[in-house]
């Protein structure tokens, strides 16, 4: 969603600004603009659009500076134009913040500031804070941001600057992350380490209820109730080529083709072929409630929501350990039942999801520890969690979800067996799915080198308006990511379901129009989705079966095979979802979609 990026120090302002908010652009936004200190003071350059326009009407301005700040807007208050993009100011044009979150009680706010005389030119809940900051300063902006922020309810990553103060931003964060970059003789701050990390990778992670004051030379982190937070200097580790295209026309192709290592990433250093299980540094200090548990709660949303429900197959197939999977927008509005036999894990590439953020507090309410599997180093959810593990994809810019996706399954795969050694899994079976499981990166690469195949595909279907995803058991998962693929990038209305449901409703959709695609690999359900396929035929609708190397005869019964290469039956979704990511994708293509950044959509999900 929305991004900051704040920067003071003796580069050019303008660039680092720019170059700032072009990391960022993937996360999904509709405005952007920059605020700085030029000779004459305050200095505001906003429109509604790309970056790239905005550098456009900045290009060749060598403004001196000594510092400024940056940001891209996802609209939830106002639509969006230039003048509801941030920065905000004032009245006076004395305080310009930027501003991720939203800000819960910014009309009574607002109406107590106009009794003051304060008038507001925009329909932001952000231009409140703007002019509550102005309010309330006497000389000190820290203090300043501080006692406004006592005032507002909501959320917030907010990074401010002050006319009079040409040497100083305060940032301050609460349910929206914030990362400070420490240089030499120049620091900055973003909501995301790909703003800056080409910079600098030594960092602070602000915490929620913090304020920070940032100077050339110095950081000073406080709590909101003022007392001084000491801080440890991390060191990144972050590949700048991982945020490049690197030569592909799309992240999201990058990332797709990039499975085979990324996948084999996630399980380097953890699997433990002689013992037939797995090693997972993170879940060490928590094993002892890991393996003790009675039940599974898996919350997430989205994509990642689809492998907590692959994650579920894994868990009762090879551990017995009842799973429930929930969306953590639904989980802390219901009254979930949990007790001190129960572990819950929270899903999530970004690690910012607010949904799966709340998920997690209410659940701290009433379990004592909560797993995270989680992409991002250092993200809110890894740091929230008591222990987890790490997916180890790399960062994932192309707003749909597709490498975190497989990884998330390897690493809910390796935590099935792990608990299925200690319950009911032989060391042999255990030593089989590993050899399986090492398998995995040679057969997806077996299936990217066939793209063309699902190119052709893509080609003939790419302007029908409907498609049906349908598969069972473990594939059921995967069904409902290849609809959600096609639909986000592409802008085709898609469903997915289990096979066998679409005789209970979905059937009547079918005709000659709509392309079903099945999920037909030779497993347990096999003989039962071929049923189902010769009911989608007798109804006229067009198939398209992704089926197991082999099968001769799926082809004499379908429109289109693409034949994915046999594994484990429960690691099968590893290799079924890397045509439908391509099909999704060719076809965004074709029909000419913004397939990195598609409409409306946000990379990073930080508002409820
Ligand atoms: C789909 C997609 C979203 C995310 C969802 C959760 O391609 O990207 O559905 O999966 O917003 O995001 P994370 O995993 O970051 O919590």
């Amino acid at each position: 969603m929305c991004g900051i990026i704040g920067y003071i120090g003796e580069r050019d302002v303008i660039s680092v600004l720019i170059q700032g908010l072009k990391r960022v652009e993937y996360r999904g936004y509709d405005s952007a603009g920059i605020a700085l200190f030029g000779p004459g003071g305050l200095l505001i350059k906003k429109d509604k659009g790309k970056v790239a326009h905005l550098e456009e009407s900045v290009n060749g301005q060598q403004i001196e500076s000594s510092a400024g700040i940056g940001h891209t807007r996802w609209a939830t208050h106002g639509e969006p134009n230039a003048v509801n993009a941030h920065p905000h100011t004032d009245d006076k044009n004395f305080i310009v913040l930027a501003h991720n979150g939203i800000i819960e009680n910014y009309m009574a706010l607002r109406e107590e500031l106009r009794q003051s005389g304060h008038e507001f030119t925009t329909e932001t809940d952000t231009e409140t804070v703007a002019h509550l900051i102005a309010e309330v300063y006497d000389g000190d902006l820290l203090e300043a941001v501080r006692r406004a922020l006592k005032l507002v309810q909501g959320t917030y990553g907010l990074v401010v600057m002050c006319a009079d103060k040409p040497d100083e931003i305060v940032a301050a964060r609460l349910s929206s992350p914030l990362i400070i970059g420490h240089g030499d003789g120049e620091n900055f701050v973003a909501s995301d380490l790909a703003a800056f990390v080409q910079f600098t990778r030594n960092v602070t992670y602000m915490e929620d209820g913090e304020v920070a004051l940032i100077t050339k030379n110095k950081i000073v982190h406080k709590t909101l109730a003022d007392k001084v937070v000491p801080k440890k200097i991390e060191k990144i580790s972050f590949d700048i080529e991982h945020i490049e295209k690197g030569g592909y026309s799309h992240f999201m192709l990058k990332e797709i083709t990039e499975q085979p290592r990324t996948i084999g990433d996630s399980m380097r250093g953890r699997l433990l072929s002689e013992e037939g299980t797995v090693r997972l540094g993170g879940m060490r200090e928590k094993e002892e409630q890991f393996l003790g548990a009675k039940r599974a709660v898996f919350v997430a949303c989205g994509t990642s929501w689809h492998a907590a429900l692959v994650g579920e197959y894994l868990f009762e197939e090879m551990a017995g350990l009842p799973v429930e999977v929930e969306y953590a927008s639904e989980f802390r509005y219901r009254s979930p039942v949990l007790d001190d036999k129960t572990i819950v894990f929270a899903i999530s590439q970004s690690g910012e999801t607010t949904d799966t953020l709340a998920a997690i507090q209410e659940a701290k309410r009433r379990v004592d520890t909560v797993f995270g599997i989680c992409n991002v180093v250092g993200s809110s959810i890894a740091r929230t969690t008591d222990a987890g593990v790490y997916l180890h994809a790399g960062p994932e810019i192309g707003v749909a979800s597709t490498k975190a996706f497989t990884s998330q399954i390897v690493v809910l795969a390796m935590l099935a067996l792990n608990l299925g050694r200690h319950r009911q899994i032989s060391a042999a079976e255990g030593h089989r799915f590993i050899k399986e499981l090492r398998e995995i990166p040679r057969k997806v690469g077996t299936i990217l080198s066939q793209s063309e195949k699902i190119e052709e595909i893509a080609r003939q279907y790419k302007d029908h308006r409907n498609f049906l995803y349908l598969g069972r058991g473990v594939n059921f998962p995967v069904a409902l990511e290849g609809a959600l693929k096609l639909k986000e990038i592409s802008y085709i209305h898609a469903e997915g379901y289990p096979a066998a449901e679409m005789k209970h409703g979905p059937i009547a959709l079918i005709d000659d129009e709509m392309p079903v695609v099945f999920i037909a690999i030779q497993d347990g359900t096999y003989e039962k989705v071929l049923s189902n396929i010769a009911e989608v035929r007798a109804r006229r609708g067009h198939v398209i079966a992704i089926a197991t190397e082999g099968d001769k005869d799926i082809a004499k019964c379908v429109d289109h095979v693409f034949y994915v290469p046999e594994t484990h039956p429960m690691l099968s979704p590893l290799l079924t979802v890397i045509p439908l990511q391509l099909l999704a994708y060719h076809v965004a293509v074709m029909r000419g979609c913004n397939v990195d950044m598609p409409r409306n959509l946000a990379k990073s999900v930080t508002v409820e």
